[in-house]
């Protein structure tokens, strides 16, 4: 592996700004460029590759089971994280006793919308409150009963960056017997999963944020015992057993996670994906997770001694690789430090600050020492 350093040099965005956004969009790299440019290249060399593409689609397959430790049959390629959650939605059961889903109030809106979208099927919506910008476990505890059939939880929170303790909330949903969902968008790339070491039935995310290429593809693991039990009711052509089959008179899906997958794959953004995929496993997340904690403790660190207050949780095993900081007018804080070339992004009163691997020192403090000249707009 190179150092983080020489990692830098393939992403030209560093020659003008401090890149710290990667919880909104990472930075495009030299080899998700070439890639996008393949693809064009292909286009007009080869003109319609469904083979190619479908070996494509494939190869990503696998790169998504690798960052994740699982089994390539388990896992489903979709268009977007948002995609991968309706195909879960569309499989789960109302006609027994369980029919509630918990969610939490650090949930992104789509994975709440998702299941809120289940009540005209009778499903019964409920959500466990957070305290200090966590889930809160008694409150979980509390609320997850043997009438619950799926118990769904942000790794990372999108608002604030507070990082799940996943073992923990898998064991309340297993105890009552209840299936759990993680929906890991906000961590994956940056902090490291095995779903050996998780045991939770189904984790969705997307490609675009520290997984370092594009919008159009997200994943969804399905744990193996799980699929074939899964009758996902939005499907398309692509979830068969047979793609080519070509049938109209019977729906035969796929006796692995494609099933949960729909019509044609979004091609172009598959090139981009298996290239930032690529690189993120050269580099390993692992390495990530630790390159990143140490520029973090520099920042909160230097938060605090500005006098700013920190959003995201103090302690290092508690939040992913973005940091939060409360601000008077979050977009005037995003809109000054974009003035400096500093790119950050806000959400719900705090400014994000997301570091990954290709940050460095003298991007955490460039953004320290904006936050000191705007100290008007720290809360
Ligand atoms: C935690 C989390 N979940 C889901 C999403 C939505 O993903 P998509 O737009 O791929 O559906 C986001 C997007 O920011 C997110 O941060």
């Amino acid at each position: 592996m190179k150092s983080m350093r020489a990692y830098r040099e393939h992403f030209p965005i560093f020659k003008n700004t401090v890149y710290i956004n990667s919880c909104s969009y990472a930075a495009l790299s030299l080899e998700v460029e070439g890639a996008f440019q393949r693809y064009l290249k292909d286009r007009h060399e080869v003109g319609a590759d469904w083979i190619g593409w479908c070996d494509r689609l494939e190869r990503v397959r696998s790169l998504f089971a690798d960052l994740l430790s699982a089994k390539a049959d388990e896992m489903a390629v979709t268009t977007s994280a948002s995609a991968s959650l309706s195909a879960i939605s569309s499989s789960l059961d109302f006609s027994g006793k369980r029919k509630k889903i918990v969610t939490t109030d650090l949930a992104f809106p789509t994975e709440a919308q998702a299941w809120h979208a289940l009540k005209k099927h009778g499903a019964e919506v409920v959500h466990v409150k957070e305290t200090d910008g966590m889930i809160d476990l008694d409150d979980l505890d509390r609320l997850v009963d043997d009438e619950t059939l799926l118990v769904a939880v942000p790794l990372v929170c999108y608002r604030n960056g507070a990082l799940a303790d996943i073992p923990a909330i898998r064991d309340i949903a297993r105890k009552n017997g209840a299936l759990i969902l993680v929906d890991a968008y906000q961590g994956v790339g940056a902090v490291p999963i095995d779903v050996n070491e998780w045991k939770v039935d189904f984790i969705v995310g997307g490609s675009l944020k520290y997984l370092l290429s594009t919008a159009g593809v997200g994943f969804l693991y399905v744990r193996e015992d799980l699929i074939t039990k899964s009758e996902p009711t939005q499907t398309g052509w692509f979830a068969q057993e047979d793609i080519h089959a070509m049938l109209i008179h019977d729906n035969i899906p796929a006796t692995n996670a494609r099933r949960f997958e729909q019509g044609t794959p979004s091609v172009p953004n598959l090139y981009a994906v298996e290239a930032g995929l690529k690189l993120i496993l050269e580099v390993g997340v692992e390495n990530i997770r630790e390159h990143v904690a140490a520029l973090n403790e520099r920042l909160k660190k230097g938060v605090q001694e500005i006098g700013g207050k920190l959003m995201s949780p103090m302690d290092p095993n508690k939040h992913g690789a973005m940091i939060t900081v409360a601000s008077t007018d979050e977009y005037a804080l995003v809109a000054a430090l974009a003035e400096r070339n500093i790119i950050a992004s806000c959400r719900d009163g705090n400014l994000r600050i997301s570091a990954h691997f290709y940050n460095n020192n003298d991007d955490i403090d460039a953004v320290i020492g904006a936050l000191k000249d705007n100290k008007n707009l720290l809360a």
